[in-house]
């Protein structure tokens, strides 16, 4: 069906995300409550979520809750998870697979965020690994790239994104459900969100190494966040991008209201 609400300019028929990177925080008795009155106050609200999907990603410990949860009470949320292994089982101390992510119904999966990348010395190689792992579990992979500062003033706004991206797509070969998000490392959780049009102008860069890579069916379906200080204030600017699809959210995403005011922001922003 033709959607006859325009508030979106985006084109095609991408469904916005809003994803909520909840990182090491809420455990899973805090998750429970959360995911409730988060359920609660959308649905109070009146928010569709076939307009705007609406995705959490708690820690590996929180998922089996969340799936217990969500599924009894048929809440609309989807959820994934932060990480995984690029193996699937064996000596692998602390690792997850992503088998056990696809049993517990995780519809996503975080790959190669800039903190893991950073904290965790995960490089390119590792998270096409994992990319390609994900999709081996049918899992929807959430690939992460972005520049540092450094890199900003080095090579310019879309060089390192457009790098990482390509090489993490490296291990990919057919169109799957796969979802990229750009995060200017210089922009999370620093309270210096990238402006609309820088988000913009490499989101597009993104879509066009999409496009070389897999195709133009995968480059029009493909959604493409922007993350790093995402608030309800300035979602509506972003969400106003032609190839911007969404947001990862951090911080704002552990505050009930205000990610509540992000994933409805068709009501206010625009
Ligand atoms: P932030 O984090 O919204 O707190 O900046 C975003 C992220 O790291 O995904």
């Amino acid at each position: 069906m033709v959607s006859t609400d325009n508030s979106t300019p985006r084109a095609g028929a991408r469904t916005p995300l809003i994803a909520g990177n909840w990182k090491m925080n809420l455990d899973h008795l805090q998750a429970i409550a959360f995911v409730q009155k988060l359920a609660w106050s959308l649905k109070d609200a009146g928010h569709n979520f076939a307009d705007v999907e609406a995705a959490i990603f708690p820690p590996f410990t929180d998922l089996r809750s969340v799936q217990t949860l969500i599924s009894a009470d048929k809440l609309p949320l989807v959820f994934g998870a932060q990480d995984l292994s690029a193996a699937d089982s064996g000596a692998y101390t602390g690792e997850i697979s992503g088998q056990f992510l696809a049993q517990l119904d995780c519809t996503y999966v975080i790959i190669g965020h800039s903190e893991r990348r950073m904290m965790h010395a995960e490089t390119d190689e590792v998270v096409a690994a994992k990319v390609v792992a994900a999709l081996r579990h049918g899992l929807a992979p959430v690939i992460c790239v972005g520049e540092t500062a450094a890199d900003l003033k080095e090579f310019g706004p879309s060089a390192v994104p457009v790098a990482q991206l390509r090489k993490a797509l490296a291990g990919v070969t057919s169109a799957s459900d796969i979802v990229v998000a750009y995060e200017p490392v210089w922009a999370i959780g620093s309270g210096q969100a990238a402006t609309p049009e820088q988000a913009e102008a490499v989101c597009a860069a993104l879509r066009a190494v999409l496009l070389e890579v897999l195709g133009a069916d995968v480059a029009e379906k493909t959604r493409i966040l922007y993350g790093g200080s995402v608030k309800s204030t300035n979602i509506g600017g972003f969400m106003k991008q032609p190839n911007v699809d969404g947001a990862l959210v951090g911080g704002a995403s552990l505050d009930l209201a205000e990610f509540a005011s992000i994933i409805r922001f068709q009501k206010h922003a625009f």
